[in-house]
């Protein structure tokens, strides 16, 4: 979400978006995209919440290929007003927020290559339009993700861009949710990888923890390996209550005098659907 550059790259337009150039991809980059597609489409039914299903059958994204962005947005444009733009990479903050503000979702146009098939720290077009699109085809999950811009451009001018980080990376990227039958995986960083899609879900190392606003936008995260908590939403219609229907102005002044949690800790007043081993960090802090 960040980059410390202001300027678009040459080529970019002012918004920093590029032409997603689909004749450029190469049979082989389709192939990829198409192993990526089929490992996750495979494991993710009974996974991961039944919208995020509907919106790659409603999005046709079940086509194989790298899907092409005009023809993927006549079919978002119609179920929500959302579309994917291309963009060279991550973008600032402010240009990142305003695009979200206008129901246009920043997707990277590059695909990783085979050697980076289980891990990439930049986020390429699989991870941006398989892990997020689907769910933009979601009306409630669609208005959560416009709020979450338009917080973002306020949260730029009262200095709590990092509490709204963190919000984004509880939810949009890491979020579990309660399902009829348990919980499932909705969080784009989660459903994009395979190892994690398993971890968070079934592996006995991480906490779960019921979602709780001022909770999340006080804990630290991990970007280089799975995460050692996850916070489960009842429902999108909930996060959307506790989001975009509530003033966050007061929450990050209270928020100020408040510590920091660590990406492993659990407080008293956790409401905790499990409590980790976290043998999987140990062993990695074991490791180096
Ligand atoms: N309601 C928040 C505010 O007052 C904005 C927001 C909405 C943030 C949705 C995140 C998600 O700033
Ligand atoms: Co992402």
């Amino acid at each position: 979400m960040t980059q410390a550059s202001e300027s678009p790259p040459d080529g970019a337009a002012a918004d920093w978006t590029i032409p997603q150039g689909w004749d450029r991809y190469t049979a082989a980059e389709h192939a990829l995209w198409d192993r990526l597609f089929a490992r996750q489409a495979d494991m993710l039914p009974g996974r991961v919440v039944p919208q995020f299903i509907a919106g790659l059958d409603m999005l046709r994204m079940t086509q194989p290929g790298i899907p092409r962005f005009d023809e993927l947005n006549d079919r978002l444009n119609a179920a929500t007003g959302w579309q994917v733009v291309a963009v060279p990479g991550l973008v600032p903050d402010d240009v990142f927020f305003d695009h979200l503000a206008h129901r246009r979702f920043p997707a990277g146009n590059f695909l990783r290559t085979p050697d980076q098939i289980d891990y990439l720290q930049e986020p390429d077009i699989f991870h941006d339009v398989f892990g997020h699109v689907p769910l933009l085809a979601d009306p409630v999950f669609a208005d959560y993700m416009q709020a979450y811009g338009e917080g973002g451009l306020r949260a730029a001018g009262l200095g709590a861009i990092e509490r709204l980080a963190r919000l984004y990376w509880y939810t949009v990227e890491f979020g579990l949710i309660r399902g009829n039958d348990g919980l499932r995986l909705y969080g784009a960083g989660i459903v994009s990888s395979f190892g994690e899609s398993i971890f968070a879900l079934d592996d006995p190392s991480p906490n779960r923890v019921g979602f709780d606003l001022r909770r999340v936008m006080r804990t630290r995260y991990k970007i280089d390996d799975y995460q050692q908590t996850y916070f489960v939403i009842d429902s999108f219609d909930d996060l959307l209550r506790q989001t975009a229907e509530t003033d966050f102005a007061p929450i990050y002044a209270a928020l100020a005098a408040e510590p920091d949690i660590g990406t492993d800790e659990v407080l008293p007043g956790d409401r905790m659907f499990t409590r980790g081993t976290q043998a999987w960090a140990r062993a990695r802090a074991g490791q180096s």
